[in-house]
């Protein structure tokens, strides 16, 4: 495993890090299969952990909570998120700091996490929506100041909305901010045009997640595919959405390397991006864990091929289906 800088903060974390959003949000999860796949995870050298109350009410980040005391003797860097008051993603032009993150529920909310947690301090706490509208509202700095103060957390990031990676850049620059989480995968390359030379000048970490377009660039999707009732992704991949995300899947076929997997190729490019600091793939099966923690030893793509890959960028606006 190879570890990088996590921006100002110092820390060396594991460049795959875990998602853990699938392990109590999305259907199939089983307890005793994560938390076999967590203890796998260390064991080959992951020390970042990616988790929210929203997973699960709290169910994500008790798992987190039981594997950091099984490894009092390794440090597990654990970030989690603070959901907005008015549960609603992504937030919405219109919603104001006290709908989404008025200080007492910025307090509250820490607390919940490191309760569900069972721990006194947390490395990391993102707001789980943004709007940079916000940006320069003292209010949410001092919570996330005394915080610090206080030693509940480590420090503080935010989980940028889905395909709007410029809003954030605001609050970047009020230096309350220490690392971003960003969906950047071979389709979505456009937080490198604004969001990451930000990153770079103010030292900012990132977390690149979403490195699998939620499934389409694993490969395994079809136009045929459907989810069971109630799992979130049949109200992603609406027929529109999932025929132009499997077009698009198919289309890097022919770029594949003959010794590469798509999903390790979907890897491997965001790995040669120095920028990133982290890539949190989500993963609950043993195998996907081997693999892609396999990626991290591997070198990062020829500049040829990422010249090819440059050509399947994608750039998308917020829909009424996109969350
Ligand atoms: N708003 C936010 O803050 C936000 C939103 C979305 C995601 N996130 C974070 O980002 C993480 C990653 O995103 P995601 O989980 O939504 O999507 P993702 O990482 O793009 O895709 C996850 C899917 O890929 C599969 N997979 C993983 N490795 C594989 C491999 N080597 N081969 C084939 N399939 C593989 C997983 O299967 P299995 O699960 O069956 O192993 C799962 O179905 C989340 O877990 C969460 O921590 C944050």
């Amino acid at each position: 495993m190879q570890y990088r800088t996590f921006g100002r903060t110092g820390w060396q974390v594991s460049d795959i890090g875990y998602g853990m959003w699938g392990l109590a949000g999305w259907t199939g999860s089983d307890d005793d299969e994560s938390l076999q796949s967590l203890h796998r995870a260390v064991e080959l050298g992951c020390n970042f952990f990616d988790t929210a109350w929203a997973y699960g009410r709290g169910h994500s980040e008790k798992l987190l909570g039981q594997l950091v005391r099984a490894y009092s003797d390794k440090k597990l860097y654990v970030a989690s998120k603070i959901p907005p008051k008015n549960f609603r993603w992504p937030a919405e032009p219109e919603y104001s700091l006290d709908d989404c993150y008025p200080p007492d529920h910025i307090r509250r909310y820490v607390e919940s996490s490191l309760n569900h947690l069972g721990m006194d301090q947390m490395d990391l706490i993102q707001f789980h929506t943004w709007d940079d509208s916000w940006a320069g509202d003292e209010r949410w700095q001092r919570a996330l100041d005394d915080l610090k103060q206080e030693g509940l957390i480590g420090a503080a990031g935010i989980s940028i909305d889905r395909w709007e990676p410029a809003n954030a850049i605001q609050a970047l620059h009020t230096g309350m901010i220490d690392s971003v989480q960003v969906i950047y995968n071979i389709f979505d390359q456009n937080p490198e045009d604004k969001l990451f030379p930000v990153c770079r000048e103010l030292n900012i970490g990132v977390i690149a997640r979403v490195p699998f377009d939620e499934g389409s660039l694993t490969g395994a999707l079809t136009i045929e595919t459907r989810w069971p009732e109630g799992d979130w992704r049949n109200s992603y991949f609406v027929p529109e959405n999932l025929r132009a995300s499997v077009e698009r899947a198919e289309a890097l076929r022919p770029v594949i390397p003959a010794d590469m997997t798509m999903p390790e190729m979907a890897l491997r490019f965001i790995l040669s991006n120095p920028d990133v600091s982290t890539v949190i793939p989500g993963m609950r099966k043993l195998r996907n864990i081997e693999m892609n923690i396999a990626t991290s030893d591997a070198d990062g793509l020829s500049s040829d091929l990422i010249q090819a890959l440059r050509a399947h960028r994608w750039d998308r606006q917020p829909t009424s289906w996109s969350q």
